[in-house]
């Protein structure tokens, strides 16, 4: 009989950092009404930090808020801001500035994207995901520096793994997250005089989340297909968690990780290791409209 599969048990987070290492601290955090970006906020707050959560609906970021908040008994401010438009982010630090005082740690985590190969995106939509991911990040980081360099604070920009290698359907997604990661080595270089530190998070594939059915495999009636379960091809053994996640993050913020910047934590359980697409290779570029009811992109 074969040994039967050892799946790595979620982390342990409370008994691995006191809870008490981001009291007086503040978070920035775009994005952090879901997902992954809310997970990493709601851990973050959990050590002590008040946070500002900036994202284009506003009745989300409101429930997110008053939900961490009661979790955690830390403030967080509600923000309406679009990456994509500077003065709303400039706008959005400046209020978090006069709530709390500060801004320590900054979490560049907004993101567009959608399944579409590079035959039928349109230029728009090219634009649209490189304007949300790369100049959001730009103009994330831009807004808050001057607030960063003050308490010598640090940020974290969210990636991903799928840029490593050529995939089908994703080149806007590729070109905007390799222009993230080579933006966040540079920030390294230039701010770590100024005592700033810049680290991406590269997650894998993350239950639960809006990247994660958007980027899954639909059935022919339309309905999602779990391509990444618990039989998949990742090395630990189970598709990642937020809580994975919002570890990493809990990490680079902290004193443990004082001496790391300019690099890349992959949180991926070792998938991208694993050599396989999401859609069927070459059906799905010789063929889009085989794949028509698999994806949700417009062909
Ligand atoms: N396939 C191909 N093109 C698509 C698409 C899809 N599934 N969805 C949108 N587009 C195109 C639109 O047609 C438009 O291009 P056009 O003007 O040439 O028609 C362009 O992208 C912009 O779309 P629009 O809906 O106007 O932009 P938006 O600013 O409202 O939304 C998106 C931005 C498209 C990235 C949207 O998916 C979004 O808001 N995503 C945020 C959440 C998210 O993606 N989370 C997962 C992160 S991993």
């Amino acid at each position: 009989m074969s040994p039967s599969r050892v799946l790595a048990p979620l982390p342990q987070l409370e008994a691995t950092f006191k809870p008490d290492i981001f009291k007086g601290k503040v978070l920035f955090c775009t994005g952090g009404g879901s997902g992954i970006c809310k997970a990493m906020t709601e851990a973050i707050m959990k050590y002590g930090a008040h946070a500002a959560i900036v994202g284009r609906k506003l009745d989300r970021l409101e429930a997110s808020a008053k939900e961490m908040s009661q979790k955690t008994g830390q403030k967080c401010l509600p923000l309406q801001g679009d990456v994509r438009v500077p003065a709303q982010l400039q706008a959005a630090a400046k209020k978090t500035m006069d709530e709390f005082g500060r801004i320590d740690f900054v979490i560049c985590g907004a993101a567009g994207n959608f399944l579409a190969p590079i035959s039928g995106i349109s230029e728009n939509a090219f634009k649209t995901v490189i304007e949300i991911d790369t100049l959001g990040t730009y103009n994330t980081v831009k807004a808050t520096l001057p607030y960063i360099r003050q308490s010598k604070g640090s940020y974290i920009h969210v990636s991903a793994t799928r840029h490593y290698r050529g995939m089908q359907y994703q080149a806007h997604m590729s070109a905007a997250k390799a222009a993230v990661d080579a933006t966040s080595q540079c920030i390294a270089v230039e701010e770590g005089p100024f005592g700033v530190r810049s680290n991406v998070i590269a997650p894998g594939p993350i239950g639960g989340t809006e990247g994660i059915e958007r980027l899954s495999k639909k059935e022919a009636d339309g309905s999602s297909v779990s391509y990444m379960t618990d039989d998949s091809p990742i090395p630990l053994g189970r598709i990642g968690s937020v809580e994975d996640i919002a570890a990493a993050a809990v990490f680079l913020f902290s004193p443990a990780a004082i001496w790391i910047t300019g690099t890349v934590l992959v949180v991926d359980g070792g998938e991208r290791h694993m050599s396989f697409d999401v859609l069927p290779y070459p059906r799905a570029t010789l063929d889009p409209q085989s794949v028509k009811n698999m994806i949700a992109a417009k062909l």
